[in-house]
């Protein structure tokens, strides 16, 4: 049983931001999001979240998550900001504490912390430009005796690779007990939850440092450029489990995914496409090049080709999309469905075998099995106060550049003429056209121009 902090109340100045640095987001998502996650996927039996500035912004943003939250009101460092959740957590209760800003953070490897047989664990890794870094101090024979701070290290401390990740574990009494000693006389003026391990070893208990095998998922973020080089790890890591769900990228560093994608097997995703929020993609899935797709489910063999954009889109099987369609939320297409080049659809369902092939707005309809809708087709959804629906019968054939005034329907097999404006319930099987009729007048001339 362990619970967990997050420290997450600084500032990030050097993000020049109107948001907390933790809301940040990679590959999507705020930074603190992925490591609430991740840490909830652990097994933690509690995590509380150390907020102070922007603190409503990040309740808000972990709203549905569970974490406890308590505010840090002056930021006196890492130290005081663990002290004020400890009172919450039973001071038999282990504890693993982290900094907010570290959001690729793998389980496996806060795992081996925990499992770690010391009485205070620290996660180090070897840092190629230790700058900034708590370096971690060893005795001769190996054994951690304290954690120092980059800008309280002398010349020769300097010189140690091996840095603090910022991942702490031990009891919380035992934190509880070290931080009441800890003194703010550093270069800094504040509170270091580091000098815990000087005061462990002074104690005589036994201190770890469990060294990571990789660095870049310790990476935090303190300004944009770090933020940018955070989310190139995300991104390399994301196409890798696409990879191993059996998809091919055509060009795997443009593929951007900000989003939890579940995908079949024999999917295609091509060049510039982008997925965003919750994606599933069935078997023989193909995506074109450009396509922008947020919150999708698209059945096996669903083709879209280039430049397509859609959100809140379900397909139950092979359909094909666009190039250049835009499918709003509430579009649900049926198996064989065609949704041509600029045709835009928003809460509207097609069966089976429909076809908007070009040029079209289907708002708040139901479109039945193989009707046909021409190209120019509107439905007017909208009075300018209240939204209608329209009801397309399956087998319904409706002529290019008709407007169909909702509430309206278009019984089964009904067909409308081209360039109709439908305001009243046309029936089923019947043609209705509702146009000036077309005529010719005989003996008619041409206006010719004045003489001056
Ligand atoms: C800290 C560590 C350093 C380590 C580095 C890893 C200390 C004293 N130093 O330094 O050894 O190598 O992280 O990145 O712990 N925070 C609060 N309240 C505060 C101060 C900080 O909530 O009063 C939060 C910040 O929002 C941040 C985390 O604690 O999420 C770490 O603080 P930061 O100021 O970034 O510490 P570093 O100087 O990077
Ligand atoms: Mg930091």
């Amino acid at each position: 049983m362990y619970q967990v902090i997050i420290l997450a109340a600084g500032e990030g100045k050097r993000m020049n931001s109107n948001r907390p640095k933790v809301l940040q987001p990679v590959g999507g998502q705020p930074m603190l999001g992925h490591l609430v996650e991740t840490v909830s996927g652990l097994g933690a039996t509690g995590v509380h979240v150390v907020v102070g500035f922007g603190a409503e912004q990040v309740k808000a943003a972990l709203g549905a998550t569970g974490c406890r939250f308590v505010e840090q009101t002056e930021r006196l460092g890492t130290g005081h900001a663990a002290a004020q959740a400890l009172p919450n957590i039973d001071p038999e209760a282990r504890v693993l504490i982290l900094p907010g800003d570290m959001p690729l953070i793998r389980a496996e490897t806060l795992q081996a912390v925990l499992d770690a047989k010391a009485d205070l664990t620290v996660l180090s890794f070897n840092a190629v430009d230790p700058t900034g870094y708590g370096r971690i101090l060893r005795a001769e024979d190996g054994s951690v005796r304290a954690i120092r701070e980059h800008r309280d290290a002398s010349p020769s401390e300097r010189a140690v690779s091996e840095v603090n990740s910022g991942v702490m574990c031990a009891r919380a009494g035992d934190f509880t007990a070290w931080l009441s000693r800890v003194e703010a006389d550093n270069a800094q003026g504040e509170y270091y939850l580091t000098d815990c391990i000087a005061l462990a070893v002074a104690d005589g208990r036994s201190v770890a440092a469990v060294i990571a095998p990789r660095a870049d998922e310790l990476l935090g973020a303190n300004d944009r450029a770090q933020l940018a080089a955070l989310e190139t790890v995300f991104q390399v890591r994301a196409r890798q489990a696409l990879f191993e769900q059996g998809v091919t990228l055509l060009d795997p560093s443009s593929v951007q995914v900000r989003a939890r994608v579940s995908a079949g097997r024999d999917v295609v995703i091509d060049a510039g496409v982008v997925l965003e929020g919750e994606i599933s993609l069935g078997d023989e899935v193909s995506l074109g090049v450009g396509c922008v797709l947020r919150d999708c489910h698209l059945g096996a063999g669903t083709a879209v080709k280039p430049y397509s954009v859609l959100e809140g889109v379900r397909t139950a099987g092979a359909s094909q999309i666009g190039p250049f369609a835009r499918l709003r939320p509430g579009t649900q297409l049926g198996e064989g469905v065609k949704i041509g080049n600029f045709v835009e659809t928003k809460n509207a369902s097609f069966a089976a075998d429909a076809k908007a092939s070009h040029l079209s707005y289907i708002g708040d309809a139901e479109v039945g099995a193989r009707a046909n809708i021409g190209a120019g087709t509107i439905t007017c959804n909208y009075d300018g106060a209240n939204k209608h629906k329209t009801r397309i019968g399956a087998d319904a054939f409706i002529g290019s550049n008709s407007a169909l005034v909702a509430p309206v329907s278009v019984g089964e097999g009904g067909t409308i003429g081209a360039g109709s404006v439908i305001s009243q319930n046309a029936p089923a099987g019947q043609l209705t056209i509702a146009r000036a009729r077309q005529r010719s007048i005989d003996g008619w001339k041409r206006p010719v121009k004045a003489a001056k």
